[in-house]
């Protein structure tokens, strides 16, 4: 068992305020992500976590424990940081044993554990290895079982495959859910990959400028985003501008009728939400490039206000730069100062670049 509890987590460095209000409740056996741009405070509330920083107020408790003010090694934690922060001039077994050697356990189940956690992170038999005789990827899963094999209640990974190619990196995200899953082990883990959340987490906080915008599984964090921020974030996301009046938002292209105040608003699509149609107006709008995926084709689409929208078609569709087309979208959301105003799955279309809502 092991719960994490954040409460209004709070950091200043001088005048920055790198972490503000920060509260959240980790499950037992939950792999959380932490999701946010460069800056937003991700690795601050992390090394906080385990114990690298003081917060300037709020409070970590672990298990019912409060563990704000002790130093990491007192705490139940374990983090792997970005880059590969293994003793050189040790080998790979004293790297992992290093911990337990602190512990004074026997020279047999010291063996014994380091033996596991190889086996674990796929690396049996690599313990006479110098570390420099390995690679980057291999480097990252020494980092990971000597968090391991001190079994922390909390694992913390902070950005642990930033500095790895593509492939390598989807490879060890899914292993380390694999390890996390079977371990059950509570976890943490920060990125700025949305793939990467996406793929692994159970939850996502997406965090901006220390502040947390949104917590919720992938797939409702996709759906249904609770601010502007987010929807721009996670995923492509298509936004128009314009103005509610009397009920209904006026962009040239695109009306809808949403019971609003008036005021300005961002409509929101998804590109996998748009449908593409040809219309034989001169008014309508245009297709401006067409991008093979293989397994779909994102056609870029110009509105007569000169508004670009992508639009996720099949992959067999064959739209071509020229083309006058006509857009409907399946759903769609409605922002205002970032806040979510109103989200639908009606149908919205242009009509020969006139637009309308379809039920108005
Ligand atoms: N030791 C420090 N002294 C002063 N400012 C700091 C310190 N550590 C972090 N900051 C500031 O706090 C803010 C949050 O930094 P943090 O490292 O937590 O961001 P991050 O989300 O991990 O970013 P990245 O994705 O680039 O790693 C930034 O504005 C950063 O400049
Ligand atoms: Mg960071």
């Amino acid at each position: 068992m092991a719960r994490l509890k954040i409460e209004s987590l709070r950091k200043s460095f001088a005048a920055t305020t790198a972490v503000d209000d920060f509260s959240l409740d980790v499950g037992d056996g939950e792999l959380v992500c932490l999701l946010g741009p460069s800056g937003s405070g991700k690795s601050t509330i992390l090394r906080m976590i385990g114990g690298f920083e003081q917060p300037t107020s709020g409070m970590i408790r672990i298990d019912g424990q409060d563990v704000t003010r002790l130093s990491p090694e007192r705490r139940p934690t374990g983090m792997v940081f970005q880059s590969h922060a293994l003793w050189s001039h040790m080998n790979v077994f004293n790297n992992i044993a290093f911990g337990l050697k602190l512990r004074s356990l026997s020279r047999g189940e010291i063996q014994r554990k380091v033996d596991q956690a190889l086996e674990l992170v796929g690396l049996a038999g690599y313990g006479h290895r110098q570390t420099f005789q390995l690679s980057g990827g291999q480097q990252q899963r020494v980092a990971l079982a000597r968090s391991l094999v001190l079994e922390p209640k909390i694992l913390l990974l902070d950005e642990p495959f930033a500095s790895l190619d593509q492939h390598l990196r989807e490879r060890l995200r899914e292993e380390v859910r694999d390890i996390q899953q079977r371990l059950g082990i509570t976890t943490l883990f920060v990125t700025h990959g949305q793939d990467e959340a996406l793929a692994m987490a159970d939850r996502i906080v997406v965090l901006r400028n220390g502040q947390c915008e949104q917590v919720d599984a992938p797939d409702v964090l996709y759906r249904n985003p609770q601010t502007e921020f987010v929807a721009g974030f996670i995923g492509q996301m298509n936004f128009l501008s314009a103005n509610v009046e009397g009920g209904r938002f006026r962009h040239p292209d695109f009306t809808l009728d949403v019971e609003v105040q008036d005021g300005p608003a961002v409509l929101a699509l998804r590109p996998e939400a748009l449908r593409l149609e040809p219309s034989d107006s001169p008014d309508a709008a245009g297709v401006t490039r067409a991008t093979d995926f293989g397994s779909h084709i994102m056609v870029d689409v110009e509105l007569r206000d000169g508004a670009r929208l992508k639009v996720m078609t099949a992959p067999d569709a064959r739209w071509q730069k020229g083309q006058t087309v006509r857009l409907a979208a399946s759903a769609f959301a409605l922002y205002r100062q970032n806040r979510l105003l109103a989200r639908g799955g009606l149908p919205v279309e242009t009509v020969e670049g006139r637009s309308r809502h379809a039920l108005a």
